[in-house]
């Protein structure tokens, strides 16, 4: 049985701002299933202890801030054991981990995230109490990202796999950080934690993990691009032989029309028209009117420049002419939540908008909507898409990152061989969206060839089981590579990282 410490900073249901905790709290039961033996670590923000039935104290580790406890207690309806980080002044913040209540990004990020990351490397020595020792260092996302490369410096350190859910999020912080955090000064390279005189966590992933994946095998290559990597696709070029695709699975359990609790009701592949009462359910929570026949769109998501977002503002007049109704759940840039109220006042009987969280109405809109809207400018994996599927609400979605591995386009030949799930568009203007609304209508008003379509997207399978098991054979091999150090000294020998490339700014964070 292997040992796999699985550090992310958020995990559904502790604590959640998007998909990364969506994988964090489904992936692990799926590995637990196949007989690995998975510890799940986080930082102990006051929403995940409340949000585990208890905990309790299991090592005190002194670090040169002061005490650090490490809680345990398991994640929700699953086996999976959970241990928080539990450093108060850090992370006894309430909301968002990552954000203030300005909505910026908290002044000291760089120190929560590196005592996160240095907790990790003293358990995974086991230099703390805990008597559990990782074979294996499963890594996620920046906030992560110097575990590798501190477990670099140390003598039989575990294996590490660095998984990257998105580019655009780099950790990316001034030099007098780097001097602040203590860390060593031969990670103050090109080679290593440096990028354009910037301390870069995600470097710490990417440049010493064993095993580098992403979550769909599209973005892995999009991200040896410069599009999609903000000048570290020289990097990723090179770590190309150990750089890997896995598509994200979805909790079936969660996200199921059979059993889902939040829905007004409970439908299946044998009953897609009982979706009809879950529209009008959402018409009337939305002050919409309740007509079963006008196409109703939904979009459930972080308002931000990835997701779009601009393109639908782009394209709501020339949809509400059509008409059609839309209702979008979303919180982010403060730019697009008061653009699209504004259309929402133009448009009142057309428009629903929520502006914020809100777990229950994604479920609701998932079961609710005709069509789901998600023209994402990229898209590393992407969930919605895959949950709407599950609830046969059509995607309307670009081909990029993983949607271009879910989604298949609704042509003819496509439509003919019985594979079409949804609609593809390629460009990013307002009109492209129009258009492809209006091709998903002419489906629309033809009711067999949309239910059609509807069960195909319902019958696949979307589930952990494969890709877990293509982690574990990753565990696998990164273990034996490890050994061998093959990874590491083939990147010492080299010195052509190409770093000198375009740089494009990517996201705050
Ligand atoms: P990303 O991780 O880039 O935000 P994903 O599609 O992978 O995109 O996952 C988003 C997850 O967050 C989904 O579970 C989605 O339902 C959820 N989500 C995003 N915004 C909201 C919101 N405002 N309210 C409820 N759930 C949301
Ligand atoms: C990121 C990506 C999203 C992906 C999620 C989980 O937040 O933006 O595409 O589905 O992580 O991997």
């Amino acid at each position: 049985m292997r040992k796999i410490l699985f550090a992310s900073s958020e995990v559904f249901p502790l604590i959640k701002t998007g998909g990364l905790a969506d994988v964090a709290g489904s992936l692990p039961p799926a590995l637990c299933d196949l007989k690995q033996d998975v510890r799940l670590i986080l930082p102990a923000f006051p929403d995940a202890i409340k949000a585990m039935a208890k905990t309790r104290c299991m090592a005190r580790i002194n670090m040169p801030q002061g005490e650090v406890k490490v809680l345990m207690g398991n994640l929700p309806g699953t086996q999976v054991k959970v241990w928080l980080v539990d450093y108060p002044p850090f992370f006894d913040r309430q909301g968002n981990p990552y954000t203030g209540p300005d909505n910026k990004p908290w002044h000291d990020n760089a120190d929560r995230f590196a005592l996160f990351c240095r907790i990790i490397v003293e358990i995974a020595m086991k230099r703390t109490s805990l008597k559990w020792r990782p074979d294996i260092v499963h890594c996620h996302d920046w906030q992560t990202g110097l575990v590798p490369a501190l477990l670099s410096l140390e003598k039989n350190a575990p294996s590490t796999i660095f998984t990257i859910h998105n580019m655009a999020y780099q950790g990316l912080f001034p030099y007098s950080t780097f001097l602040a955090l203590g860390l060593p000064q031969k990670l103050w390279s090109f080679k290593a934690l440096e990028f354009h005189d910037q301390l870069s966590f995600i470097k710490g992933g990417l440049v010493f993990a064993d095993q580098v994946t992403t979550v769909s095998p599209t973005y892995a290559k999009e991200i040896q691009t410069a599009e999609f990597a903000y000048g570290l696709e020289g990097l990723l070029q090179y770590r190309a032989d150990n750089l890997s695709g896995i598509l994200n699975g979805i909790d079936m359990d969660s996200w199921n029309p059979e059993s889902d609790a939040y829905i007004a009701e409970q439908y299946s592949v044998r009953k897609v028209d009982a979706k009809k009462s879950n529209k009008k359910s959402l018409q009337d929570k939305f002050g919409l009117p309740e007509d079963p026949d006008i196409p109703l769109l939904g979009i459930v998501g972080r308002l931000v420049y990835q997701k779009g977002i601009d393109i639908v503002l782009q394209a709501i007049h020339e949809l509400m002419k059509i008409p059609v109704q839309l209702i979008v759940l979303g919180s982010g840039e403060q730019e697009y939540e008061q653009a699209l109220q504004k259309f929402f006042n133009q448009y009142p009987d057309n428009m629903g908008v929520y502006a914020g969280y809100n777990e229950e109405l994604a479920h609701q809109i998932e079961a609710g909507v005709d069509i789901f809207l998600m023209p994402s400018r990229f898209e590393p994996c992407g969930l919605n898409q895959l949950y709407s599927l599950r609830y046969g609400t059509l995607p309307i979605v670009r081909p990029v990152g993983g949607l271009a591995d879910t989604i298949v386009d609704a042509t003819e030949q496509n439509l003919e061989a019985g594979t079409a799930n949804g609609f593809v568009f390629t460009g990013d203007q307002g009109w492209d969206l129009v258009e492809a609304v209006q091709r998903a209508l002419v489906l629309f008003s033809d009711k067999l060839r949309w239910k059609k379509l509807q069960l195909t997207a319902m019958w696949r399978d979307y589930s952990w089981d494969n890709s877990a098991q293509e982690y574990v054979r990753l565990y696998a091999l990164t273990m034996k590579a490890h050994k061998t150090r093959k990874v590491r000294q083939k990147y010492d020998d080299h010195a052509r990282l190409d770093v000198k490339q375009k740089v494009k700014k990517p996201d705050a964070g």
